[in-house]
């Protein structure tokens, strides 16, 4: 008997997992979906009524979540139901640097990984394509082989089998519906030939047939990581320009734009800001660099490091300019960051370099009143480990503490009253269009705004009598 693809599941409903799932579900309507997580919470998020309550915020996610959810597509944590009915299964968990052990701070921590191929490995009936979408290590499809084709009684007595497959995903988040949609290309890694045609299948419902990639599963795996890293050293490329540009009085826009031109560098990627966050560029080059000197290429090692050093150094340089600006000391002045999110149109904060950058500014002593469209207090504090000021006295317009340093939360913008400063971190739309004569009037003098997104309008602020710091311009 042939054997076809009806039923699929995912394991983890992250940021990868439900949109990839969603998309899929919409494009394949004869296809069942089902994705699974052991964290019952995010189920409960994926599944409730209110969609503004999903727990991830991606531009065009709850329109498909509203035409697909319980009726091709099912979020549950009933993972052992949802691997047994499949014939097709998506590994899609987290795989962040591991924090200790063997490898700690660069090697990737493959617990979760392992745990799914066990239960993989352990509830799944009969035939099964078992399909690496989380960015792995190279050689990772080894293990996941090694653990489901354990010679478990189960396996023999059941009569299972797997093949193994790399297909790792590019989307970037904030985009993430629409490079789903229009991806650049989508890579399928392995051995098996009838399971890789059975998974391009899926994609062929909606992706041209010349964007189909074909590859061995270790040149898959490598692909991956070698993407972010090549993409993450762009940005460090201009971040470390952006910093030339400033003493000599160039402006990184136009070395940018000049510099993107040439059809042979291209003029994406290349906006400096204020360093690169989001949870996979730092952790995919740990992870190559890992490698590198697993198989003793230092000169290699080293240089994809300096990628990562260069960009936690681009940080604190953005934090230390605040300072000098507002005349070395800013103990208890109010400045205000707009912007937590890593990027715009997104609620992840994972490694944003607004973290480092306002962990400095407290250190320094200032009072920040932090504002973000999506990203929530909690998760501020988590992301912080600093709790915030409780006694902050709407009608003083004055945090009521005697140790300088700290932050509170605000869900608006009117809150421009008396502050020394406003630091963009995130490119938000809704920060391009502020009044800035309004907000001079009530600044306390002199006013700064430091924008490390190049989104504020530079003859507004002019008008408005504010000083103003863009990054990588040495024109003003
Ligand atoms: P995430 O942390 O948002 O989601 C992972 C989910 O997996 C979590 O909800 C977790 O509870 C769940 N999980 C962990 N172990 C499990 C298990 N044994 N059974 C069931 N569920 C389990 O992570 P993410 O951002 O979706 O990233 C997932 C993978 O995709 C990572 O390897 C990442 O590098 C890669 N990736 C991420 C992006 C991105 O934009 N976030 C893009 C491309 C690739
Ligand atoms: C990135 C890649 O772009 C995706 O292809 C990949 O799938 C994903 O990582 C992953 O593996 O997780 P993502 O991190 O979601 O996607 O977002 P990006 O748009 O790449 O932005 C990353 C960081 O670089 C952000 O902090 C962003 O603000 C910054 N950036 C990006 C710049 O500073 N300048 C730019 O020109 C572009």
């Amino acid at each position: 008997m042939s054997f076809s693809i009806k039923n699929i599941c995912c394991i983890g409903a992250g940021f990868v997992g439900g949109p990839t799932m969603a998309l899929m579900a919409k494009k394949c309507s004869d296809l069942i979906f089902n994705v699974v997580d052991i964290n019952k919470q995010r189920i409960d998020a994926w599944n409730n009524k209110d969609l503004s309550k999903l727990p991830i915020f991606e531009p065009g996610l709850e329109e498909i979540i509203e035409k697909t959810r319980n009726k091709n597509l099912f979020f549950s944590s009933d993972i052992e139901c949802a691997i047994a009915s499949a014939d097709l299964i998506f590994i899609s968990v987290n795989t962040p640097t591991k924090t200790k052990g063997l490898g700690a701070g660069k090697s990737s921590d493959l617990k979760w990984v392992e745990a799914s191929a066990r239960q993989v490995a352990k509830f799944a009936k009969g035939h099964t394509i078992v399909v690496e979408k989380s960015t792995l290590p190279v050689r990772t499809a080894e293990v996941i082989e090694s653990i489901l084709n354990s010679t478990d009684s189960n396996l023999i007595r059941d009569k299972k089998s797997f093949s193994v497959l790399s297909n790792p995903e590019f989307l970037a988040e904030g985009t993430a519906i629409n490079d789903l949609e229009n991806p650049d290309r989508v890579l399928i890694g392995g051995e098996d030939k009838q399971a890789m045609h059975l998974l391009s299948n899926i994609y062929r419902n909606w992706v041209p047939e010349n964007k189909i990639l074909f590859t061995n599963i270790w040149s898959s795996e490598l692909a991956k990581l070698t993407s972010n890293a090549f993409l993450a050293q762009r940005i460090s490329s201009i971040n470390s320009i952006s910093a030339i540009c400033e003493v000599t009085g160039a402006d990184i826009r136009e070395v940018s734009r000049a510099i993107g031109l040439d059809t042979r560098i291209g003029s994406k990627f290349l906006d400096s800001g204020p360093g690169f966050g989001g949870s996979c560029f730092k952790k995919d080059i740990l992870n190559l660099v890992y490698l590198a000197e697993f198989f003793g290429l230092e000169e290699v090692a080293k240089f994809w490091e300096e990628v990562v050093n260069i960009n936690l150094w681009h940080q604190k340089r953005i934090a230390k300019i605040v300072v000098e600006k507002l005349f070395g000391t800013i103990s208890q002045k109010k400045i205000i960051i707009l912007g937590f999110a890593f990027k715009a149109n997104t609620n992840d904060t994972r490694e944003s370099a607004a973290i480092r950058i306002c962990k400095d500014l407290i250190d320094e002593g200032a009072e920040l009143i932090i504002h973000d469209p999506k990203v929530s207090p909690i998760q501020i504090e988590a992301d912080l480990q600093i709790k915030p000021y409780i006694t902050y006295n709407e009608k003083s317009k004055s945090f009521l503490n005697n140790n300088a340093g700290g932050w509170r939360y605000s869900k608006d913008l009117d809150i421009f009253d008396d502050s020394h400063a406003i630091l963009v971190l995130t490119e938000w739309e809704e920060y391009k269009n502020i009044d800035w004569d309004d907000a001079a009037k009530k600044m306390a003098s002199p006013a700064w705004i430091f924008d490390s997104r190049s989104i504020i309008n530079l003859d507004l602020v002019k008008k408005s009598g504010i000083n103003l710091w863009r990054l990588g311009d040495g024109s003003i």
